[in-house]
């Protein structure tokens, strides 16, 4: 039966989970359209990894249900794992190997032919191409980043999870892996990425849920949201430039990308 295009590419139904008596999620509700960018913001602790977690099968939920790509995590897990994707918190990138080393690897792991091409083919689309040869030792965070997504990638999975993908990193680095991941969902790719950070999932997402106390507690896009919430007053103030605008357009000035300075 072909699958329904305007089916969700991720459908969560009261999704539960407990370690001992900590009741981590206790009714997570969630739909992300195929091909678009979802954050999932919450606090340390909130239970983002969890849910990211029951979603690429890692781990099982205590109740409710969840589907990727029209499929059961729970009953199906083996055809979830072919059309997923997961970044986790902290990279898994091989220090010893050199960047096109480490995509070789996981492409002969995942049995994708030619290995070789879909390694050049994700370098070029992560600008890592210069710096392909040298040990992944040397790469700066953003560099290892993009480098750790790009593995993700091999075997075009139709549902990418991003667990935190920028935490740790610059400001700089946080852009080129925004820039990463529009790249994915302008092809078509699903993103879930879970974050901290408000501006990311204001720049980045075209929906983002908000997970507090096990549940979702708000869903929308960034003006739905904000439309939640009017501001009871006008104030008229000077705009001030944030401290991230400041820091960018003073090291923006020096005009080399980590790659080219290499
Ligand atoms: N294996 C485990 N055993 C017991 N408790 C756990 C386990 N894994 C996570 N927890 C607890 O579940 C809660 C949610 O953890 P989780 O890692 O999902 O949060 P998070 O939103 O990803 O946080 P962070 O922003 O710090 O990554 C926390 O209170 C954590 O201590
Ligand atoms: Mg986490």
């Amino acid at each position: 039966m072909p699958v329904i295009d305007t089916a969700p590419a991720i459908r969560v139904r009261g999704l539960v989970k407990s370690y001992g008596d900590v009741h981590v999620l206790t009714g997570v509700d969630l739909d992300v359209a195929r091909g678009s960018i979802v954050a999932l913001l919450g606090s340390n602790g909130a239970g983002k990894t969890t849910a990211v977690r029951i979603l690429s099968t890692l781990l099982t939920a205590d109740g409710g249900t969840a589907q990727v790509d029209g499929l059961d995590v729970a009953t199906e897990g083996a055809r979830v794992r072919a059309a997923i994707s997961l970044t986790g918190q902290f990279a898994a990138v091989d220090e010893v190997l050199t960047g096109r080393e480490n995509l070789v690897l996981i492409a002969r792991l995942r049995h994708v032919a030619d290995p070789h091409r879909v390694a050049d083919d994700l370098l070029a689309r992560f600008s890592l191409t210069d710096a392909a040869g040298r040990a992944a030792s040397t790469y700066s965070g953003g560099m290892r980043r993009r480098l750790d997504i790009a593995m993700s990638l091999v075997g075009d999975p139709s549902v990418v999870f991003l667990d935190e993908p920028t935490t740790g990193l610059d400001p700089q680095a946080r852009l080129e892996v925004w820039d990463a991941v529009r790249g994915l969902a302008a092809a078509g790719t699903t993103v879930l990425l879970t974050t901290q950070y408000l501006e990311e999932a204001e720049h980045l997402a075209e929906r983002i849920a908000i997970l507090h106390e096990g549940r979702i507690i708000a869903e929308g896009t960034l003006a739905e949201l904000r439309a939640l919430f009017p501001p009871a007053t006008r104030e008229y103030v000077e705009k001030q430039p944030s401290l991230e605008q400041i820091f960018l357009a003073i090291v923006g000035a020096t005009g080399a990308t980590e790659a080219e300075a290499s």
